[in-house]
């Protein structure tokens, strides 16, 4: 038993880094046995997971223990599932798809602050002004904004058959979870109980018929994320990055996990990209310049749009109204259309 324990907690130390999880966490490991000096078990390779590079982490750690003479590794090459997380994902059937739902896009980034809420907003509505049917759910259970950015603060979703009704506000169907919380309650939410949420956020609501359905990620790559690619056939991501060198960093990583998780990348929003003087019309790049260039070469991302800093997007943001929803005029919301046009594009 002793052996057992020690198996397990070497493999235990294995992590797949784009998902900040290891191997065991991830129920990658299977039938694991000792007997007598040999060590032996089943070993998922996650897809986009490189096989050779893995199994010889795990064969290294493993080894680390002295009295292991022989290591006996079934691999189970490219798994077409997402890496599972815990128990409640075990029962999972696999990604499903809404009912009445087309299309679902999800908005995301490796970084918090970057703008994710500010895109998923605008995108929504940009999509709708092009004639389509548009929800919009705010998976940032753990800093929800789309209440206030949409002015729906305290308007409390109704319940029919069971079933939650999404507010709607601008023509879109809306749901947060900030609209079943006050303002005063913390919200500590473990990795099991954002997949239950997730779970009734998406079969147990009254979405209709939509034809796309923009989700806006927490930042990172973790529970939320996963959990999401595990219930729903999620159809394209949308990375949004500030120019800095660093940020790049954060794409590679949400890239990576989304490849993984077998989710089409759309491209990658620059937000923030630069400022225009309203006086004299001078472009400033605060951030420096051609991060969305290198993105594109790096990792063959397209660039759906550069949405410069504008103090009336913080304004917007506070006033409710996001700024494709005031005019379609404004220079932002012309930036936000474009992006919605070549997002479309990717299906239509
Ligand atoms: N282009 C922009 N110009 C000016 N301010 C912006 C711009 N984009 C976003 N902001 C402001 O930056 C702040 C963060 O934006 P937002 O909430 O959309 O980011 P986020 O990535 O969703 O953050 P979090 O990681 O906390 O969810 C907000 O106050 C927003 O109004
Ligand atoms: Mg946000």
């Amino acid at each position: 038993m002793a052996k057992l324990q020690d198996v397990f907690n070497k493999l235990k130390e294995v992590r797949i880094e784009e998902v900040e999880k290891d191997i065991v966490t991830l129920g990658l490991v299977r039938d694991l046995a000792v007997e007598g000096n040999t060590v032996s078990f089943s070993l998922k390779i996650p897809a986009g997971e490189d096989a050779i590079e893995l199994e010889k982490r795990v064969k290294e750690k493993v080894k680390e223990l002295d009295w292991v003479e022989k290591t006996d590794i079934k691999i189970e090459k490219h798994s077409v599932e997402a890496p599972k997380l815990g128990k409640e994902a075990e029962k999972a059937k696999g990604p499903q798809k809404i009912e009445g739902v087309k299309r679902i896009l999800v908005v995301a980034s490796g970084k918090g602050g970057v703008g994710k809420s500010t895109v998923a907003a605008n995108l929504a509505i940009a999509i709708s002004l092009k004639g389509k049917k548009v929800g919009l759910f705010d998976g940032d259970v753990y800093g929800p904004s789309i209440p206030k950015m949409f002015g729906i603060e305290g308007m409390v979703p109704r319940v029919k058959d069971n079933k939650m009704v999404p507010v709607e506000r601008y023509g879109i169907k809306l749901l947060s979870i900030g609209l079943m919380l006050d303002d005063s309650t913390p919200v500590i939410w473990r990795g099991p109980l954002v997949h239950k949420a997730y779970q009734q956020f998406f079969f147990d609501t009254i979405w209709g018929d939509l034809d796309y359905l923009v989700v806006d990620f927490p930042p990172g790559t973790g529970d939320a994320q996963i959990s999401a690619a595990q219930l729903i056939k999620i159809d394209g991501a949308v990375i949004v990055t500030t120019p800095q060198d660093v940020a790049l960093l954060d794409v590679r990583r949400a890239t990576n996990m989304f490849v993984k998780m077998q989710v089409p990348v759309l491209g990658v929003v620059e937000n923030m990209s630069y400022f225009k003087c309203p006086k004299c019309g001078e472009v400033t790049r605060i951030f420096g310049k051609g991060g969305g260039e290198k993105l594109g070469k790096e990792m063959g991302l397209p660039l759906l749009g550069e949405i410069p800093i504008d103090p009336d997007v913080v304004q917007q943001g506070d006033l409710g109204m996001p700024a494709v929803a005031m005019s379609g005029d404004h220079p932002v919301a012309k930036e936000f259309i474009k992006v919605a046009e070549r997002v479309l594009s990717a299906f239509e």
